[in-house]
């Protein structure tokens, strides 16, 4: 029986390669994230999000999956997952697992199997095409751009074939059109649902379904962008019901979709309760306030309009047919307080509480990334080889081959890698941060640990960590913050958001300065002498309608009872 669990959820992103390593071998484990359970709790979330666990090469750091239904061995063991998924449980949190299937590993069995002879069953598994002459040049099927920089395509040996990789080489997109491979994937989700898993986050999965047959502007030699014809493919609504009517409608679940760039029509569909796809998808629209065209090495400066557009515009869209998530991180971005035209040095508390403020008290359900909670900040790499995500090295040749020089190219990438997500969870000021016992990590430290760690956070009278907690309880226990209308209100201000939030008659105003200076607000006339449910500073200067805000002050009102009677 499905319980709608999520709806009130707060999810935590864990990515276990750096979350605390017990062996102390430089990588994070199931060990360490089950000593770290009650800190996890405490905080306040209901779930947990992992990020993939399964065995994998890590080309892509386990977003290339070779074995789906075993634990990778630095992580531990199918027995150390269980032990953890039951002491999730006994702690009334729930755990969900990260699929990456829109692609496998090369060192997936069905790939080493599908190339081995052009007669192999599982050469169906991929998407397998001839390559195209040109003269004596064997060019790829098509001049799609992979997502990770050159041809989406990979020569099979020295034969005329080529197999489809959107991402990595190393990651070979399966042929979700062959009956076969979606029952390996009803296998899987099957699998982890009877173990015990309470829900899925689906990675790239609005790529599962091509547009057949494939085509591309032949004439040029340059690289293209493919995504018409892998994006929001035409199956992918019948996919999805299929994966529900097979497993996951079968179980107390909850789906979340990582998705690429949906057209607002399907992003809808895919959310809508009565199409029975998924619970929700993410929207990063307003991650990109701060870079060129979705380009995320490209800074900008910071548009707070654009990330209001993309805050609030899924909101308004799925509201009362489907359910939204609220996210500012995740493995694959930099970290909010560095970003968005933040004064970090000396704001870093005002303006990590004021992004979760304004963020989780939205419709939808909060993700919250590691570290995030104690307003962890970008690293200060000093060059490209401290990195270790292979898509900062890919953009990063990519530049220095077309002249551009080297450090202007770190430059670059350093504004925008993947890897400020991904160095070492910050638990204390000793060596490696906690992380481990001095072992050299898998990625390096970032060095302000010193500074920004658990155990200071904890300790601090302005500590993130322990603002989160009133925030999260006011999140999951208020109903007008859980089911409530969000109304946008002065949209067109450069230096504050602030909406409302309408449930069953009652309202709450969120209200948050984006600016280090004092800023002047005037809230709607209800709001004058609503009581402040939360603020990041225990100082509020209001005249009438009127409000100063601190830089970066953020502001909880919900509307008094006797207020509510008069209107
Ligand atoms: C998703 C993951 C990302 C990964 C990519 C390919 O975007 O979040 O980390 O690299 O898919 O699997
Ligand atoms: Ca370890």
């Amino acid at each position: 029986m499905r319980t709608e669990w999520y709806k009130n959820a707060v999810v935590y992103q864990i990515y276990p390669f750096s979350y605390r390593d017990s062996n102390n071998d430089g990588w994070g484990d199931i060990e360490g994230i089950i000593e770290k359970l009650d800190y996890i709790k405490e905080l306040g979330v209901t779930a947990i999000w992992f990020s993939p666990l399964y065995r994998s090469p890590d080309y892509d750091y386990g977003y290339d999956t070779s074995d789906y239904k075993d634990i990778d061995p630095k992580f531990g063991t199918l027995e150390d997952f269980d032990r953890l998924l039951k002491e999730c449980h006994d702690r009334d949190l729930k755990v969900i697992m990260d699929l990456a299937v829109n692609h496998t590993s090369t060192e997936h069995p069905w790939f080493k199997e599908a190339i081995s002879s052009k007669d192999s069953p599982y050469r169906d598994y991929y998407i397998i095409r001839e390559g195209r002459r040109k003269g004596k040049k064997l060019l790829p099927p098509t001049n799609w751009e992979s997502t990770f920089t050159g041809s989406a395509w990979e020569r099979i040996g020295d034969t005329d074939e080529f197999y489809l990789h959107l991402f990595c080489v190393e990651q070979a997109d399966l042929n979700w059109e062959n009956p076969k491979v979606r029952e390996e994937v009803v296998s899987i989700l099957n699998f982890w649902l009877e173990r015990g898993v309470d829900g899925f986050r689906f990675d790239v999965f609005n790529m599962f379904s091509k547009v057949y047959p494939f085509g591309d502007d032949f004439s040029k030699d340059s690289f293209q962008k493919g995504a018409p014809f892998y994006v929001d493919g035409p199956r992918m609504h019948e996919f999805l019901k299929e994966l529900n009517e097979k497993a996951l409608s079968r179980y107390d679940t909850y789906t979340v979709g990582e998705s690429f760039h949906p057209s607002e029509e399907n992003a809808h569909a895919y959310v809508k309760e009565s199409n029975h796809e998924l619970d929700s998808i993410f929207n990063f629209g307003h991650l990109d306030a701060d870079n060129i065209k979705g380009k995320k090495f490209f800074k900008k400066p910071f548009d707070l309009l654009q990330f209001k557009d993309g805050l609030f515009a899924p909101q308004r869209s799925y509201y009362g047919e489907g359910w939204n998530t609220l996210v500012l991180e995740n493995h694959d971005n930099a970290r909010s307080v560095s970003r968005f035209g933040i004064d970090t040095k000396h704001y870093r508390y005002e303006a990590a509480t004021m992004l979760a403020t304004l963020t989780f008290m939205g419709y939808g359900i909060p993700f919250i990334y590691m570290g995030q909670e104690i307003g962890m900040t970008n690293c200060d790499f000093k060059n490209i080889d401290e990195m270790k995500d292979p898509v900062s090295h890919f953009v990063y040749d990519l530049m220095c081959g077309y002249g551009i020089p080297k450090p202007l190219a770190f430059r670059f990438i350093k504004y925008g890698a993947r890897d400020h997500a991904r160095t070492p969870m910050q638990w204390n000021d000793s060596v490696n941060a906690g992380f481990n016992d001095g072992q050299k990590p898998w990625q390096c430290m970032n060095p302000e640990y010193k500074e920004i760690n658990v155990e200071k956070d904890l300790a601090s009278e302005r500590s993130v960590y322990r603002y989160y907690q009133k925030l999260l309880a006011i999140k999951k226990n208020n109903e007008t913050a859980i089911y409530g209308k969000t109304e946008e209100y002065d949209h067109i201000n450069k230096k504050i958001a602030a909406y409302s939030r309408e449930y069953n008659g009652k309202r709450l105003f969120v209200v948050s300065n984006f600016s280090n200076k004092q800023t002047d607000f005037i809230v709607p006339q209800w709001v004058k002498n609503a009581k402040v449910l939360l603020s990041n500073y225990d100082e509020l200067i209001r005249k009438g309608q009127t409000l100063t805000l601190h830089p970066y002050q953020a502001v909880i009102f919900e509307e008094r009872e006797n207020d509510i009677l008069k209107s």
